[in-house]
């Protein structure tokens, strides 16, 4: 009886072991999962870019000899950039928020962040 009981023990421990190995695994998945997203928010705003800015703004964030303000210069101000993609400015930059969601414009973002003049 007393092998039977160490026995269960022992399979115990070894569960144990295995589900904090597993739970580890998870913890390296969730983390690579994180790296990912933002990866996939700047891809997904750099084609909403392509297909609404890029027109005014220049494929590469800039537009050599117009008034469109080149985007890898703007102030870092993530609350600047979505009041004034939502609302547009001075008439000449329309505004989008009954066109593009939050996600959408948080994604333009990402993107516009990423490429960043240093
Ligand atoms: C019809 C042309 C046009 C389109 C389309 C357009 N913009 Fe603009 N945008 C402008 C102009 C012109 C300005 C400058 C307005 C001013 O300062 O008077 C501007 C300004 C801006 C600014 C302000 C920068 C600052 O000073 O903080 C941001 C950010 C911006 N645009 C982002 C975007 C994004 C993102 C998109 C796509 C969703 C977009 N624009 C689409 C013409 C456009």
């Amino acid at each position: 009886m007393l092998k039977v009981i160490s026995h269960k023990t022992a399979a115990m421990i070894a569960a144990v072991a295995v589900l904090s190995v597993a739970l580890a695994a998870a913890g390296r998945a969730d983390n690579n999962t994180t790296g990912n997203s933002m990866q996939a928010q700047i891809d997904h705003g750099k084609s909403t870019y392509a297909s609404k800015c890029s027109h005014c703004h220049g494929p590469n964030l800039m537009n050599s000899g117009t008034v469109t303000p080149d985007l890898r210069a703007i102030p870092d101000d993530k609350t600047r950039f979505v009041t004034t993609v939502k609302n547009g400015k001075n008439n000449k930059m329309p505004p989008w928020a009954d066109i593009l969601s939050d996600d959408e414009i948080g994604n333009l973002w990402a993107f516009v962040s990423s490429r960043r003049k240093p």
